[in-house]
């Protein structure tokens, strides 16, 4: 089954053109290195309902994996948690913790992410850091769970 994919950077000063988006850009590579489909990306500045819209739209598309990167941080302006929780079925945990435990081996940074994966509606929202390596980084920390967790919330028929 081919995961389709959208992408959502998530930025203030790339949405207003002050600076390019290259976390979209390396995660399109990173998602076609892993086999997947990417249906759309979209760029949307640091605000709740524009990344709370952006989501529903890309699942509404047929995107079973949603991706954003940025605003996972501790500046005020981060609020890409808030916005996923507010939308959110459940939490999955284990990508968050997954995520900072690994990256503190990379950057003592790392727990100052509150990056985070949810499920919306059948979806899987995996929320990752906004500088273009630490995205990818962290999608490769949590990638071997991403294909079951999708067969599990799309309902395929599963070994487990
Ligand atoms: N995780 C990894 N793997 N690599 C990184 O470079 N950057 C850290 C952290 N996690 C980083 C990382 C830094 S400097 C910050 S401020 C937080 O991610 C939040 O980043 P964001 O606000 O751009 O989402």
């Amino acid at each position: 089954m081919q995961i389709q994919v959208g992408i959502i950077t998530i930025s203030d000063r790339a949405s207003r053109g002050q600076y390019d988006d290259l976390g979209g850009p390396a995660l399109r590579k990173a998602a076609q290195t892993n086999g997947w489909k990417v249906l759309v990306e979209n760029l949307v500045p640091d605000d709740k309902r524009d990344i709370q819209r952006a989501i529903r739209e890309q699942i509404a598309k047929g995107c079973e994996l949603v991706l954003t990167t940025g605003g996972t941080g501790v500046a005020l302006r981060d609020v890409t948690p808030e916005a996923v929780h507010e939308i959110a079925i459940r939490e999955l945990p284990g990508f968050g913790e997954v995520m900072r435990s690994e990256s503190m081996k990379i950057t003592k940074n790392a727990i100052l992410s509150r990056n985070l994966a949810v499920v919306v509606e059948k979806s899987l929202v995996i929320c990752l850091p906004g500088k273009p390596s630490g995205a990818v980084e962290c999608l490769g920390f949590v990638v071997g769970a991403i294909p079951h967790c999708i067969e599990v919330l799309q309902e395929v028929p599963t070994s487990c």
